[in-house]
């Protein structure tokens, strides 16, 4: 039998039922701040990534040639198209710009866990505030979905770093702005890969720095104060921890520190970020991230010459559902109506139109689609449908206008009239 591609997945009902969980939590969360909800399209000119999203994407795409001959890309992630997007409107858009999004996206990774090939993302961002409140507040608003689904501090934790931080530091050391970019993927590669490895790429790049840089990188990738973060840079002058402790009082006053660690060891894999970054992860430690984001307050500029700063997050499906049913708060899937309607072939006609009225009122109801079995097979059916109630409409009910509904997890009955009964499920 044919199977889903690798990396894809088949959403059973049961397991559609979980996605869909971890998505309206953040669409009713993201509301609770101010978002937007908006979209973009799922096929995108190639250029748009590549120009925008780094090596490690471009090396993930899902591309093809259309048959118009464009070059084409499913989206690997969705920050370039709402760049694009914000730009085309930039001058007409209330600001702070708060919008935010659900929808699939498609990196071709070796599929393991915690890692598809398509997977469902949560966005959220906020531009045209440049202050720290503005990363305050969408790190609020990444505890708040988190918090949404029932996780707590004992849970997961959002590691927070400094794009700016290690771009001073690298200049400290004397690098060029041109080589910087390639330091900082061998800095965001040091948690994954062996240190050897790192260390023989580090003295390519860097052939009479190599050993002082290794471990000077690995002082700094151990910070977890911003005491450390000062000694780092040793008797240098850091206007930047002003930044953090403004940061780090917003956090305190929003009661989220239980939820946050100063954690210069990431650096974050997607090129655009200027500024603060962080990632989220089970607490313990294992496994992928459950999101990240960060500042990115050049994307627009570069992209549309519409200067606007930025900043946002993503969480992703996947890591998130691990977590979830390892901490056993996926909620029990029940998918059964609300009513069961019991009918003989012969009342169908009024049956049926009592079923409309009732779902015209939003109330769930299934009936026998045979239509030719007997009341009892009926009732049987009832059961095994898991409604929490059976309605009988015979001859007698429809002659009298008064209906039998039984309650059939306690057994109970009522008898009720056709405006009774309308209003019964209120
Ligand atoms: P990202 O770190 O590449 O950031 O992805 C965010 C989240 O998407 C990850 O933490 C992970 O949960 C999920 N994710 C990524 N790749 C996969 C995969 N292959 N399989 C399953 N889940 C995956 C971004 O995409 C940025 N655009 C986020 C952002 C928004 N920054 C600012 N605004």
């Amino acid at each position: 039998m044919e199977q889903a591609l690798p990396g894809f997945r088949d959403f059973y009902p049961d397991s559609c039922a979980v996605r869909n969980h971890l998505l309206r939590n953040f669409c009713r969360v993201t509301r609770t701040f101010g978002f937007e909800e908006f979209d973009g399209p799922l096929l995108e000119p190639l250029d748009l990534f590549v120009e925008k999203s780094g090596e490690e994407i471009i090396s993930q795409l899902f591309n093809f040639t259309d048959r118009g001959g464009r070059a084409v890309a499913l989206r690997p992630e969705l920050t370039p198209t709402l760049a694009r997007m914000i730009a085309a409107r930039a001058s007409s858009l209330k600001r702070p710009i708060r919008w935010c999004n659900v929808g699939e996206h498609f990196r071709y990774e070796r599929p393991q866990k915690g890692r598809l090939r398509a997977f469902w993302q949560m966005n959220a961002d906020l531009l045209g505030e440049g202050g720290v409140s503005a990363d305050a507040e969408i790190i609020a608003l990444l505890v708040s979905v988190f918090r949404g689904v029932g996780l707590g501090a004992d849970d997961f934790v959002i590691r927070i770093s400094d794009r700016r931080l290690w771009l001073d530091f690298l200049a400290w050391i004397g690098l060029s702005g041109e080589q910087m970019p390639s330091f900082l993927e061998i800095i965001d590669r040091f948690e994954r890969e062996g240190s050897r490895e790192l260390k023989k790429k580090l003295a390519e790049l860097s052939p009479n720095l190599g050993p002082e840089l290794f471990a000077a990188i690995n002082d700094l990738r151990q910070c977890r104060t911003l005491e450390d973060i000062q000694n780092a840079f040793g008797e240098q002058n850091l206007p930047r921890v002003g930044d953090w402790e403004k940061l780090l009082q917003l956090l305190d006053d929003l009661r989220l520190m239980p939820f946050i660690q100063i954690d210069l060891g990431i650096v974050r894999g997607l090129a655009y970020y200027t500024g603060f970054v962080f990632e989220a992860f089970e607490r313990s430690g294992q496994g992928r991230a459950l999101a990240g984001g960060g500042r990115y307050d050049d994307l627009l500029e570069k992209l549309h010459k519409t200067p606007l700063p930025a900043c946002g997050f993503a969480i992703g499906d996947v890591t998130l559902g691990l977590l979830l049913q390892e901490k056993q708060l996926i909620p029990a899937y029940k998918a059964a109506p609300h009513v069961f309607v019991i009918f003989s072939d012969e009342n169908r006609k009024a049956a049926l139109s009592i079923c409309q009225d009732l779902r015209d009122r939003g109330i769930s109801l299934c009936y026998d689609l045979r239509g030719e079995s007997s009341f009892s097979k009926q009732l049987k059916e009832a059961g095994r449908s898991g409604a929490s109630f059976a309605l009988f409409v015979g001859t007698d009910e429809l002659t009298s206008g008064n209906f039998t509904l039984k309650n059939l997890s306690s057994g109970s009955m009522q008898t009720l009239t056709a405006n009774e009964l309308f209003g019964a499920f209120d």
